[in-house]
């Protein structure tokens, strides 16, 4: 019995791989390494101290994810694979569309044929675009408002339409803005090129390969006028995948979409100072015009996760920049060093 994780050596999905791993379950890692490391999947290893099998291969290739399926144990799925990048989507919607879309297809297609039914899929609050009503509960009005967004609305409409009519049972998951690193040291955001997130740019700074911190917009209505989002820790991340496996095993039937955040805001000065308290750098930055498309505000309901999954976060802003920190320190250069 194995469980698959489409896009394990990712920042999210490898942190999961390692709390699967550590909950005694045997992990088949699936990635293409469009966007990742093999040197994550050997930390995974070392970390979990399970077996951790990896197939190199394009989960948009449906002949290959049924040969996954044909030479490993699959008895549930844990699906992060797909571009993420919202301003990239937009000039590239096709690429989004057919990465993200075509992967899902094809894994659902596989489970079918196999009978394998347990799936939780990576979702995020993009769904939501511009909520009305804080904190945002799963019930609230979606509008994604990118490319991007849309496959992550689109991929919940086709599971929800899977389960409603095939043996099939879904979590998928809301995640809010995931951050931090495995305490290790050794496992953590490994981003491409130019960061796009926030704390990876605020380590970037901290550690001396960028000058300012350009923070944008200080007049929202928010506590300070920075932008406020409900920033979580990847391990805590990490666990409430192994919690929604759980749930799933234990017969939770149909498809459920949950927030998985802290229920909590932090704006971006406020993480600034974190920040600063993690990392003893001054962090300097520069207020700047709004970025297109951001909201001002979002956090997450979370009494459907402690319900449901019986799950909570439980790591504060402080331990994500401190782990944060410690991995950026140790690998400023992500897998490359
Ligand atoms: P990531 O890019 O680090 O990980 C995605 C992994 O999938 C990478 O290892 C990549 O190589 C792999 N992949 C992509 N397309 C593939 C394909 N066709 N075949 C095989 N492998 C493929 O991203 P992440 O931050 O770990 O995000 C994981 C999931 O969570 C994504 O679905 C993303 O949309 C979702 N999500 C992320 C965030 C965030 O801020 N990081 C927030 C909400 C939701
Ligand atoms: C956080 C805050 C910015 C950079 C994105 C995706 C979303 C989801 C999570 C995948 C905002 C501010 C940022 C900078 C800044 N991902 N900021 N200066 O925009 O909440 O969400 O990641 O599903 O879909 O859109 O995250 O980290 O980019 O920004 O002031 O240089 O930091 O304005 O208030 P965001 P982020």
């Amino acid at each position: 019995m194995a469980v698959l994780v489409a896009g394990g050596a990712g920042y999210i999905g490898s942190h999961t791989a390692v709390a699967l791993g550590e909950a005694g379950r045997d992990v088949v890692i699936v990635d293409n390494f469009v966007n990742s490391s093999r040197r994550a999947v050997d930390a995974v290893r070392v970390l979990s101290g399970a077996e951790v099998a990896l197939v190199e291969t394009d989960l948009c290739d449906g002949d290959a994810v049924r040969r996954v399926f044909a030479q490993h144990p699959i008895t549930e799925v844990v699906h992060f694979a797909a571009h993420k990048a919202v301003a990239e989507s937009v000039g590239e919607p096709l690429a989004y569309y057919r990465n993200n879309l075509d992967s899902l297809l094809g894994l659902l297609e596989a489970m079918l044929d196999n009978g394998v039914h347990r799936l939780v899929h990576s979702s995020s609050c993009t769904v939501y675009g511009q909520p009305e009503a804080l904190p945002v509960s799963e019930s609230a009005p979606l509008g994604a408002e990118s490319p991007y967004g849309r496959t992550k609305l689109m991929g919940e409409q086709i599971i929800t339409d899977v389960c409603a009519v095939r043996p099939m049972d879904a979590m998928m998951l809301r995640y809010f803005n995931p951050v931090g690193a495995h305490p290790s040291g050794t496992l953590g955001e490994d981003p491409n090129d130019v960061p796009n997130n926030l704390v990876p740019l605020v380590m970037e700074v901290a550690c001396g390969r960028r000058e300012t911190l350009q923070v944008f917009g200080d007049d929202y209505d928010t506590v300070d006028g920075s932008g406020v989002r409900d920033y979580i820790h990847v391990v805590d991340l990490a666990e409430a995948h192994v919690a929604a496996l759980d749930v799933l095993a234990g017969g939770y039937r149909g498809a459920v979409a949950v927030n998985v955040g802290t229920g909590a805001g932090t704006s971006v000065l406020e993480l600034i100072e974190a920040a600063r308290r993690a990392t003893g750098a001054a962090i300097p930055f520069e207020v700047c015009e709004r970025r297109a498309g951001d909201v001002a505000k979002i956090w997450a309901a979370t009494d459907l996760a402690a319900g449901l999954l019986g799950w909570q976060a439980t790591r504060n802003i402080d331990d994500m920049m401190a782990d944060h920190w410690h991995w950026q320190r140790h690998h400023p250069d992500g897998y490359r060093r």
